[in-house]
Parts: C-alpha cells; structure tokens; sequence
C-alpha cells in the first residue's frame, strides 16, 4: 500500500532570516551586520556592499517589514496557517553588536525570549539558524571576517550564548545558512555573506575562500560540541544551498563535469557531516598549492563536531557543459552553465525543476545517511493587488504543489527520512540577492514596495488557504 501523507509529527512551516524581515536595525542596542550595508539592487544589477553605512543611500534591510514590531501579528498568522515550526535566525549583532565583545547584550536576548515564547504559545517549534548572511560589520572590517582565526572564538561564543539561553525553548539549530555559497568565491555577495570577506583584485579570492571556509567550518564544528554539552537532545543541522548540476548531455566529458561541480559544492555539507575533508578537495589544494592553516587540532574538532542532520534550499538546478569549462578545475561554473530546455524559468530567471527536489532528497541521503529538513523552496514572483484587496497567486501554489508532489514520492516511495519543510519566506520580505520587496515569496503579502513606500499592512493571499489545507491534511491533500 502507498502512504498518501508524510510522517506523524513531520514539521511543516515557514522560513525566513533575521535581516530579511525583523528592520529595527538600531533598536535594542543592536549593531551593524553585513546586511546592513548592502545597497537596494534588482534583477541583474547587484546590490553594492558599502564600506559602512553611507547616508543617502537605500539599505532595504534596515526597517524590512518590521518583524521587530509585528512579530505577534505575524506568528498569529502563521499559527492560522497551522506551522508545527517557524525557522528563522537569531540577528549576531542584537545579541554582540560588535561581535568581539565579551558580553552580550540582554535587549537582544529579550527579544528572542518573547519571539520564542510566542511561537510556544500556538505549538510553534522555532527552527533556528545562528549565522544567516548576518555577520557584525566590525568583524570584516577590523579581522577580515573568517579570514581571521580569531572570528572562530567571536561565533563561538555567539552559538554558546545562544544554545544557553534558549536551551531550553529551541531544539532545531542550524550553524550556517549556505555555508557553500562560497564555492562562487569571485562573487562579492557570496564571499561577505558567508564568511565576511571583501574581493580584493589584488589578491587570490579562491585562496582565501578555502582559509575562511575551513574556519568557518571549525567554528561550526565547535559549536556542535559546545551546543550538544549544553543540551544533549538540540539536533544541529548543517545548512547548505542544495543546486544540482546536471549533465548538458549524455557525453561522458558532461557527465564528468557534472560530478565535479556537485563535487564542489558538496565539500562543505562533507566535512560537516562525514568531520573530514573529501579527497578531492585535498587533492586540489595540494594542486593549486594553497596552503590553509589546517592545524591537527582543527582535525579532531572537525570530527567531534558533526552534524545531525543536513537542512538544505532548493530552488532550481543548473545545467553544465564541458564545451566551456575545465573539468579539472574546480574553480567557479559560470561559463560552463546551459540553459535547459525541459524547464521554464522564473521572472528572476532560476528554473523550475520539481522532480530535482526528488532527486536531490535521493542524492543527501545516499551521501550523508543523516535526516534531511528542506528548510527553504519556493518562488520569487510579482503580485497583483485586486481592487477588493484580494491577491490571486495560482503561480505559487502551483510551484509548491509540484515540488512537494515530488517530496512526497521521495518520503512515501524512495525511503527518505526527511524532518521537515519550510517554504521560504512565508510572509514576503526583502530579497536577499537583490534587496527588492517586490519579488515576493509569501503567503502572506506585506504592503510595502521597493522603494520603502507602504502601510506595511498584512494580507492572506491564496497561497494561504492552499498551505493551510496542505498541514492540516499533513500533505495527503495539496491540490
Ligand atoms: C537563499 C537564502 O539563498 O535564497 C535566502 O538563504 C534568500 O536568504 C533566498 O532570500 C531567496 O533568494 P532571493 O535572492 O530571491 O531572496
């Protein structure tokens, strides 16, 4: 017999980071992040990282949708919807607004006591990221972000103070959000949101990429350690942005490239998961004569320090052919992606590939053997207002129905243990790639346009309805 619904106690959700949504960017005592000081961009042109906040400028993250102050409309919200869990991430500069101070700030903490106690109150499980592209300003510009070994001891005592304090009101932690993002290491958003590094022309970008990522990977090594003395039952996930590459042909120089690239993307979930590094990876540092300070120390961290489960986004796959890269380099794929002509694209040009979704469920866990959690999926889409203020929005539902009619294949019928899922952005908010409000994930929408302009008033879009019947039949029924 198949199982039509997915498992008893399964976590169905929302997701959304800090930065993103909470504005408040100088209240409580919080400090400046790198979200902070990325500019409003839009699709193809990038936002610009500034060297600290510049006045006149547009900073989208600084008042967002006002989470800060909404958060109780919002989760009420949510909890109509029926979320079991709400993942969201804990603002590094509320808690240390600097990042190097030894003590934290209790306004910050506060305000994640309420946000949690107010989840509890509907039978919300928070789902917590520690690091979601939020890393203190200070620490990239006074330590170079994770390029400096002394950042492992800043986040470190970031994670502590967190799993202490809410030891008891959160389980589900995450240390990174896209850890692997960084694989771009000429791109400039990636590299400051990862790790808080800056491209620099005058230096290796790539090199430095494998020195902050291996202390960005200790760091979260440690924190699993120092999370799990502090609270044996926290589950603490790794957390990476799950792109599949697949072969342009069936040409065994694209089938090739096609592993290397997946390759390079999975090394950071690899060491994570497995507390070592994979072979090829050390192969390549050896070719390319890159010489990381890995210390023995760091070795055994690694190891102590695995994670227990694998969260992953998925969004779209990509497709590569060997007619325009380097099968031995594994160095960025830019050039070496094809457009796919069995898929259709977004407004924002990422293609919409449900059956990926399976097969990436099937892929983790053939390689990790660990419990997946899908903590981020869905579509970045323009939303139309009806006059009577209703919003019709068949093109999100349609993208998550097919993507969890895959999901549910992979848990009913391929055998994969997965924890959860948490569509991103359930309510919308500002776009992380180009800081627009206008490219919209939610169900629930929020009046405000990209040029800051709105009532910030809440509405249920139709998506609502559809994802509220989608956990109250726990999955059985997403049409
Ligand atoms: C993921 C990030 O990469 O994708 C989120 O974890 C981000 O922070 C999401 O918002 C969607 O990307 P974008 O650029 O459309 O906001």
């Amino acid at each position: 017999m198949v199982v039509n619904s997915f498992p008893k106690g399964f976590l169905w959700g929302g997701a959304v980071a800090a930065h993103q949504l909470e504005g408040g960017w100088q209240e409580g005592g919080k400090g400046v992040s790198v979200a902070d000081v990325m500019t409003a961009g839009e699709h193809g042109v990038p936002r610009q990282i500034t060297k600290g906040v510049i006045p006149g400028k547009n900073y989208p993250n600084h008042d967002a949708i006002d989470f800060y102050g909404h958060y109780k409309e919002d989760i009420a919200l949510f909890a109509e919807m029926g979320f079991k869990c709400f993942r969201t991430s804990i603002a590094w500069t509320r808690i240390f607004p600097n990042g190097d101070e030894t003590k934290p700030n209790e306004d910050g903490l506060k305000f994640y006591d309420d946000l949690f106690a107010e989840c509890h109150k509907y039978g919300i499980e928070p789902v917590v990221t520690l690091a979601h592209f939020e890393m203190p300003w200070h620490l990239v510009e006074k330590y170079n972000g994770f390029g400096s070994r002394e950042t492992i001891d800043f986040f470190v005592r970031f994670a502590t103070t967190c799993f202490e304090r809410y030891k008891d009101s959160v389980k589900y932690w995450m240390t990174f959000n896209e850890i692997d993002n960084q694989a771009s290491f000429n791109n400039d958003f990636a590299m400051a949101t990862n790790s808080g590094l800056l491209l620099d022309e005058n230096s290796d970008n790539e090199a430095e990429m494998y020195q902050a990522a291996h202390y960005e990977l200790v760091a979260s090594a440690l924190a699993v350690k120092e999370g799990k003395k502090i609270n044996p039952n926290f589950m603490i996930g790794a957390m990476i942005n799950y792109t599949p590459a697949y072969p342009a042909s069936s040409d065994p120089a694209d089938i090739l490239l096609a592993q290397r690239v997946n390759q390079r993307r999975f090394w950071f979930s690899d060491v994570q998961a497995w507390g070592e590094y994979p072979k090829g990876v050390e192969a390549y540092l050896n070719q390319k004569g890159f010489r990381p300070d890995i210390t023995t120390e760091d070795k055994i961290v690694l190891k102590e320090g695995t994670v227990d489960y694998i969260g992953f986004s998925y969004y779209q796959s990509m497709t590569v052919s060997a007619k325009n890269g380097d099968t031995d380099h594994l160095s960025t794929p830019d050039k070496m992606i094809v457009e796919n002509s069995y898929l259709e694209t977004s407004d924002w040009g990422w293609s919409i590939d449900p059956i990926g979704l399976r097969y990436g469920l099937n892929n983790l866990t053939d390689r990790y053997h660990l419990p997946l959690f899908i903590v981020e999926n869905g579509l970045g889409a323009v939303d139309q207002v009806e006059a009577d203020g209703s919003i019709h929005d068949p093109y999100r539902v349609d993208y998550l129905r097919k993507h969890l009619e895959e999901v549910k294949k992979a848990v009913t019928l391929d055998g994969v243990d997965l924890m959860g899922y948490t569509p991103w952005g359930c309510i919308d908010l500002v776009s992380a790639s180009t800081g627009q409000m206008s490219k919209r994930y939610g169900f629930i929408y929020v009046d405000k346009d990209d040029e800051g302009q709105g009532t910030l008033a809440r509405s249920r879009k139709d998506s609502f309805y559809w994802y509220q019947k989608v956990i109250k039949t726990n999955g059985a029924d997403l049409k």
